[in-house]
């Protein structure tokens, strides 16, 4: 599926609706350029996760861990020089753990990721100044995401 953000406000909104609706065990992949918007959309997932700690990009640490509703691991391949580098930084409990992850430049770990994930890639168009959210995945994590951005769709942009 595929959702406009016109402005901050509107990512707030759609990071807040992901964040509602996540489960433990979810993995979200986000891809898009530099400055697409990936930690600020995860800035606005943590706080509707409960999470109170200020989320910040995770280039240089590559995975960072918060308490909230749910564990948030946010992690960032975009320095990683291989798989193998994530694999040995315990990737894998975080993976199959309860916890929510949500990698972004995850393309450069392809062969991590689990068949399960949804990725979000942020595109901008900077003709219109819109940023267009691409959602796509499979299974009941995410038609209930679906659900509540289509939600957004129909009632917060009548709003703004
Ligand atoms: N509608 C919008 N949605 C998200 N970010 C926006 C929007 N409009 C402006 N911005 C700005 O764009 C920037 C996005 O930066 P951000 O660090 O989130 O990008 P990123 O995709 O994580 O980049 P990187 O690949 O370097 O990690 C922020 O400064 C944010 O304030
Ligand atoms: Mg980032």
């Amino acid at each position: 599926m595929k959702i406009i953000s016109r402005k901050l406000q509107d990512t707030d909104k759609i990071g807040q609706i992901i964040g509602e609706n996540l489960i433990g065990g979810t993995v979200i992949c986000l891809e898009g350029d530099l400055g697409a918007g990936k930690t600020t959309l995860t800035q606005s997932i943590a706080k509707a996760l409960n999470i109170n700690d200020y989320v910040t990009s995770p280039t240089f640490t590559i995975i960072k861990e918060y308490n909230g509703r749910l564990k948030l691991y946010h992690m960032d391949a975009y320095r990683l020089e291989s798989e193998d580098d994530m694999y040995d930084l315990g990737y894998d409990e975080y993976i199959y753990s309860n916890g929510v992850c949500i990698i972004e430049w995850a393309s450069n770990i392809f062969n991590l990721i689990p068949k399960h994930a949804i990725t979000i890639t942020i595109n901008i168009d900077y003709e219109k100044d819109i940023r267009e959210f691409d959602i796509v995945g499979e299974g009941l994590q995410f038609e209930t995401l679906k659900k509540g951005l289509e939600n957004y769709e129909n009632t917060w942009n009548r709003i703004c």
